[in-house]
This record gives C-alpha cells, sequence and structure tokens, in this order.
C-alpha cells in the first residue's frame, strides 16, 4: 500500500516537472527524482522544467495566492510554499520550512537621489529567517533532501549559505556540513552556522577551491548538495520574483537589479519573470541587471566583450567564461572569480534586455551607508546594487523616471565588522599593494563625550 501510493506520488510529480540540460545542443531530460547536479551526459548545468497549469487555472492562481497570505496553514504562511503551483514538488511533501519570504518592498527616496532617480524600491531579502536571500532556495533544497533521503545536506559557501543549510538540515533532522575559505567569511555568519549545529569546515583555499570540492563530493551517495547548482535552489528563490509582483500589483517595473557572486540568484530571478510571462501574469519582462564587485568580476568582463547590446535572439551564449583567479572584495560574499552559474545568469539577463556591470569598493561602501540613512540597512554584497544603479542611470542605461528596483540580498548585522570600519575610517583594500583606504564619503564617526548634560547637548550643537 505504502509502495503504490509512492508511485502513485511519483507519477505525479513527473506529470508536473523534469530536470532538463540547458545547453541547446544537448537538452537531456533527467527526472525529478534523480540526485543529479550536472547533466550525466554532458557536465551542463541542470534546471527545472514545470508542466505550467493549464490555462483553465491560471487566472485563478493571483486570487488563489492572495488568499493564501491570510491563512493559518504554514505552507501559506511561507513566501515560498505559498506558490506551490509552481514549484516541482508533491502537495503532501515534508516541506521543511522556517517561515521564510514575506519580505517588504521599501521605498527608498534618499537612495533613489543619490542614483539620480525619481523613486527607487528596495526588496529586502535579509529579512528572511537566517537574514540573507539564501533560505527561499534552502527551504526547497532541503525538502528535496528528506524527499530523497539523504543524510548529510553539503554546500560550499562564502557564509551566508552555509547559514541557510545549517539552519534547514537543523530543522529538518539532516547532517549539515559547510566548507568555508578559513579566513574569508564574516565571523556573524561563521558563528550562525556553528549555533545551528553544522560541521563547519573551513578550508585552506578561496571559495572557488571549496566549490572545485563540492563538485568532486556530489558523486558520493551519502552527500546532497544544496548549492546553487542544485537546481531545487534555484526553484525556491525564483519565488522571489512572484512575492514582489504580487507586492505592487502585478505591474512590471522597468528593471530589477541584483548583486551577482556565484549567479544563483539571477538565474533564479529571470526564471520567475519568464514563468510569470508565460502564464500571462505579467506582460513583459522587466531588465534584469547584475552588479558584481570589480575585483571579482569575470561575468560583467565576459559581458563588456560581447559589444554595446548584446540581446538573447541574434546571439549564442559564449561556451566559456574567463576566471578570476584571485578574486578580490571586501564585499565577502561575492568574492567568487568563478562563478558555477554564470551561463544560466547570462542567459537571463541576454533575454531581458539587462546588463551585467561592475563597481569600485568605494562605490560599494558609499552606496551602503546611503542604503543605512534610508533607515533599511544591508551587508555590503547587497550594496552594489545600488551603486550600479547609480551608475546605470549615469551612463543613461536607466531612465530618472523609470520604475526600478533593487534585491537587497543580505541585513546589516551580517558583517558588523564592515559597518564599523567604514564609520571609523579604518577600512581599507589590499588589491595586491598593499592596504589602501576606504575614505567613505558617508562616515559617522561616533564621539567621547563627557557624562554631563552639557557636553551631550554640545555635541549635538555641533552635529546639525
Ligand atoms: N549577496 C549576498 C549577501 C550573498 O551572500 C551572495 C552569495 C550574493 C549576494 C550573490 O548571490 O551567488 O546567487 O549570485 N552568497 C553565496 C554564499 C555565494 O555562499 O553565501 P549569487
Amino acid at each position: 500500500m505504502a509502495q503504490q501510493t509512492l508511485r502513485e506520488m511519483e507519477k505525479t510529480i513527473h506529470d508536473k516537472a523534469s530536470q532538463r540540460c540547458i545547453l541547446p545542443e544537448c537538452g537531456a531530460v533527467y527526472g525529478v527524482r534523480e540526485r543529479i547536479y550536472v547533466c550525466p551526459k554532458c557536465g551542463g548545468p541542470l534546471e527545472i522544467e514545470l508542466r505550467l497549469p493549464p490555462a483553465s487555472e491560471r487566472a485563478g492562481l493571483c486570487k488563489l495566492w492572495a488568499v493564501r497570505a491570510g491563512s493559518r496553514d504554514a505552507r501559506d504562511i511561507s513566501g515560498v510554499w505559498r506558490y506551490r503551483e509552481l514549484l516541482p514538488f508533491e502537495d503532501a511533501a515534508p516541506f521543511v520550512t522556517l517561515f521564510e519570504g514575506n519580505t517588504p518592498l521599501y521605498d527608498a527616496p534618499r537612495c533613489a537621489d543619490y542614483c539620480g532617480l525619481v523613486g527607487l524600491r528596495l526588496k529586502h531579502q535579509g529579512c528572511n529567517p537566517t537574514g540573507s536571500f539564501k533560505d527561499t532556495g534552502m527551504t526547497a533544497a532541503i525538502t528535496q533532501a528528506v524527499v530523497l533521503g539523504a543524510h548529510t545536506a553539503v554546500c560550499a559557501s562564502t557564509g551566508n549559505t552555509a547559514a541557510s543549510l545549517a539552519a534547514y538540515a537543523a530543522r529538518a533532522g539532516l547532517q549539515a556540513a559547510i566548507l568555508v575559505p578559513h579566513g574569508q567569511i564574516s565571523a556573524a555568519k561563521l558563528a550562525q552556522s556553528m549555533d545551528y549545529g553544522a560541521a563547519v569546515l573551513e578550508l585552506d583555499g578561496n571559495f572557488d577551491d571549496c566549490m572545485r570540492l563540492i563538485q568532486e563530493l556530489g558523486d558520493d551517495p551519502s552527500i546532497y548538495v544544496a548549492n546553487s547548482i542544485n537546481p531545487f535552489r534555484i526553484e525556491g528563490q525564483k519565488t522571489v520574483a512572484f512575492e514582489l509582483m504580487q507586492q505592487c500589483n502585478w505591474k512590471v517595473p522597468d528593471h530589477i537589479v541584483v548583486p551577482g557572486g556565484n549567479m544563483g540568484n539571477s538565474t533564479a530571478l529571470g526564471k520567475g519573470f519568464e514563468e510569470m510571462l508565460q502564464l500571462g501574469l505579467i506582460d513583459r519582462l522587466p531588465k534584469l541587471s547584475v552588479v558584481q564587485a570589480e575585483g571579482s568580476a569575470p561575468l560583467a568582463r565576459l559581458f563588456a566583450s560581447l559589444g554595446p547590446n548584446p540581446s538573447a535572439q541574434d546571439f549564442h551564449l559564449p561556451n566559456t567564461m574567463t576566471p578570476v583567479k584571485q578574486p578580490r572584495t571586501l564585499a565577502t560574499a561575492i568574492k567568487i572569480g568563478n562563478p558555477v552559474s554564470w551561463r544560466k545568469s547570462l542567459r537571463a539577463v541576454l533575454h531581458s534586455h539587462g546588463q551585467i556591470i561592475s563597481v569600485s569598493e568605494r562605490e560599494i561602501a558609499d552606496a551602503k551607508a546611503m542604503i543605512g540613512r534610508d533607515g533599511i540597512g544591508c551587508e555590503p554584497a547587497s550594496a552594489t546594487t545600488v551603486a550600479g544603479i547609480r551608475k546605470l542611470v549615469a551612463a543613461g542605461r536607466i531612465q530618472p523616471e523609470e520604475e526600478v528596483f533593487a534585491v537587497l540580498t543580505g541585513h546589516v548585522l551580517k558583517d558588523p565588522d564592515y559597518v564599523n570600519q567604514y564609520h571609523r575610517g579604518t577600512l581599507s583594500m589590499d588589491s595586491g599593494d598593499g592596504p589602501q583606504p576606504i575614505n567613505g564619503s558617508f562616515r559617522n564617526v561616533p564621539r567621547r563625550v563627557a557624562a554631563t548634560k552639557a557636553a551631550v547637548l554640545k555635541s549635538l550643537d555641533q552635529r546639525s
């Protein structure tokens, strides 16, 4: 009987989704219960191909999702599982949730002004349970790990994926192991992973070395890989696009701008918008742009080499991307020289007519402080968005009156050392020729003041 039910369940899930190699010359298709991370035939990247709901059900989706927002069912409260019609899981899947998603979309008038825009909105994915956007993907990846009966979930990480994996694995009662570059990730992120009980393995090497190892470890049947190379992660992460559209009444903005590291986030957003377009929930795609840090910008370099206006229609995806051997940036979350999902991300950006650019350390630091001035705050990697938007406006790629959304990916408390150093004027960057100070424009230096009323009032007077 139990066997029968499982087989029936499998039939339904196979009717709903499959895994497909994205390379046009291969395009091999696999079942969603196969534990694979790259195409076994050609080594190409995989993505989930959904059989979208029939036309008769499509019109009701937006209403159904709106109603669920007021429900008390755990699957409806989660800002990921609420959209389960578009996820490659059974209704009865053993979903593992920390009530991720449901993140705010803020107006940011000071940042808008700073960028030269009439308005700017910030979608703060740092307000997820472990403080970063990774949770929306991790709920799906760890649920799939449970479906497959995995024992140990692992990831390579610059800190946030690790914290998220550690938390969701703990919820599911799975063992978690995280591979992080020794001495190169923020102490706050490392502390989270320790607290959630993961095996924390600090490797001598950089993130790209950790990622290479993960790809080798993925062959081991005891291991479940939870990096964004895993297409189920992308499925969870794509729901931010649905939530965003729901938050603005399905009116498509002109631009969505995200930071770029391993390129899972941009891939996921691109997929979410494509699916909404296919379903007829939106009538056009927003331009999706990605911003990397100058010292870790292999995809921005490749993009620049494609000419001023590359677009998917008349363009074949390049087969190779030259990695950055020694990536550098103080935005450690995106200190990545060889992003695994570059091809999927580039495809999404080209298809939406967006851009991939890079910004300097100083631009990131000042943009981050400006986001703080709007009362919002984020970690350094997230601030590449506002720095990038400012650059795109100055270059005429974004018009001042266009509607622009930036996705902030991590909470301000993810990297307090950076914040303290910026404001105290001790932040510096070593690009190989010794540390160079970053003299931020918006420093807010704490003052030492005598413990008297007069001294406090005098100090406030001097400030205004
Ligand atoms: N912003 C933050 C705060 C991140 O932690 C990351 C990636 C990114 C942006 C880039 O997103 O990789 O999808 O392009 N962090 C990964 C990690 C690499 O291990 O936490 P991406």
